[in-house]
């Protein structure tokens, strides 16, 4: 008898948990009915993906999409548009928006703007401040939460947890993995002679390696003495690698492809203050130590950590000049041209873009291309060879870093629970996007 599904998408080569090998995927309701030969089948779509690999949806665990507040670099529209056209499904949204999301009301009120807005699925981030401490416990498994962030270093708007004690409380409130910003405030107003220097090209020597070390070092005594399991955002110094490898039983960390990708001083000759952010991209020994990270399996996730500014606002004088870039459409590309060039193979990127998500998160039915999961896909070619361009780009903010750079490996089709959201570069169907929803809080 001949089975019927919503949609199937034929004939492409499947990269999951199983490994890499030629199928087909049946799509019924949102979720995947089948996986392999679903020949005795019949859809009311079919889309052709011969020559196309398919991948379970790409999770981009750090973004800042800056609604509310401060929607003239971007908003959940336009940030879920990059998103999608980038090949990314779901994305998990910071903070520090302004008000900053550290109450119930402000949560719920972004997951009323995002749902059925977004282009993608999402989730939201409370932040914690020592006023908000007490509270976080009840906040963090609220609908739409993907858990607590904790700057502990300021950067961009004005939260900050500082102090230990104030850390302590952050830590003993609530029970979810915490995402830590991990620079030490302390060292960076001590330093602070440094960046009035005014040369961007002293922003890693400002907020140096010791600034992420010390930081990081207090966390993790800290989360080992209130029993907390941390996540580690935006790794970016040698000595961090070793540190949190030796503490995987409490510790899970993420890097980006900018830190994986340009160094100092490049990057400051070459992009001025558009290659600022924070915590720093350093010199190439510390990224050859989160390469090191990535083929030693400790490495988690990749987070673009999108944090679009304008072009106008970039242009102050350094360190005047926000710290921030945009990345959540081009880390597919960046990533996949690292694939082409030998840096990590397709089924590590898998690894850190939706197994290691779904294993730091917890995510309910997402995160795995398996039958019964949601039918998030990132279809790509691996073979297409696109330079990024300018009227590519959606973020708001109108510039990318690696602007004018051609790429080997190519999002083609972004797929969210069975709708077609993108295709070969236009939005197919807009708007789509639900909160994710987490197994510790189900
Ligand atoms: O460079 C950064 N920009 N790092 C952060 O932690 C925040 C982000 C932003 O929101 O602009």
């Amino acid at each position: 008898m001949t089975k019927s599904c919503d949609l199937i998408i034929k004939g492409g080569t499947i990269v999951n948990h199983d490994g890499i090998g030629l199928g087909d995927v049946a799509i019924t309701n949102g979720r995947i009915a089948a996986i392999g030969d679903v020949g005795g089948w019949s859809a009311a779509e079919t889309v052709d993906a011969r020559g196309l690999h398919i991948l379970p949806g790409v999770i981009d665990s750090q973004v800042h999409f800056r609604e509310p507040g401060l929607e003239h670099k971007e908003d959940l529209e336009s940030g879920s548009r990059a998103a999608v056209m980038g090949g990314v499904t779901a994305v998990f949204e910071m903070p520090n928006t302004k008000p900053p999301t550290t109450t119930a009301a402000l949560l719920a009120d972004k997951v009323s703007r995002a749902t059925g807005r977004m282009h993608c699925d999402f989730a939201f981030y409370v932040g914690a401040t020592p006023d908000n401490a007490d509270d976080l416990g009840a906040m963090e498994i609220l609908p739409g939460a993907s858990g607590v962030k904790m700057f502990m270093g300021s950067s961009t708007g004005n939260l900050l947890v500082e102090r230990d004690g104030d850390v302590a409380r952050v830590l003993a409130s609530g029970r979810r993995r915490i995402a830590v910003h991990s620079e030490d405030e302390t060292r960076m107003r001590e330093r602070k002679a440094i960046a009035d220097r005014g040369d961007v090209h002293d922003h890693p020597n400002w907020r140096d390696a010791t600034t992420a070390v010390t930081a990081t070092n207090r966390l993790l005594k800290l989360a080992r003495a209130a029993g907390r399991r941390i996540h580690v955002l935006h790794v970016t110094t040698a000595e961090e690698i070793d540190i949190l490898g030796a503490n995987k039983d409490i510790a899970t960390f993420e890097v980006t492809p900018q830190h994986l990708t340009i160094a100092a001083p490049d990057c400051y000759d070459h992009l001025g203050t558009l290659a600022q952010m924070n915590p720093p991209i350093r010199a190439d020994e510390h990224r050859q130590a989160l390469w090191a990270g990535i083929r030693a399996g400790i490495v988690d996730v990749l987070g673009s950590d999108h944090a679009p500014h304008t072009i106008a606002e970039k242009e102050a004088a350094y360190p005047g000049s926000p710290s921030g870039m945009p990345g959540v459409q081009t880390l597919v590309p960046l990533m996949l041209n690292h694939v082409h060039n030998g840096n990590l193979t397709l089924q590590r990127f898998v690894d850190l873009t939706s197994h290691g998500p779904n294993r730091v998160f917890g995510m309910a039915g997402k995160g795995r291309l398996a039958v019964g999961y949601d039918a998030d896909l990132t279809i790509v070619d691996l073979r297409a060879q696109r330079r990024i361009d300018s009227s590519w780009l959606q973020s708001r903010c109108g510039w990318s870093p690696f602007e004018g750079d051609t790429v080997i490996g190519w999002p083609i089709g972004t797929f969210v629970r069975g709708h077609k959201v993108m295709w070969d570069g236009s939005l197919v169907t807009p708007s789509r996007g639900q909160a994710v929803r987490f197994q510790e809080t189900l």
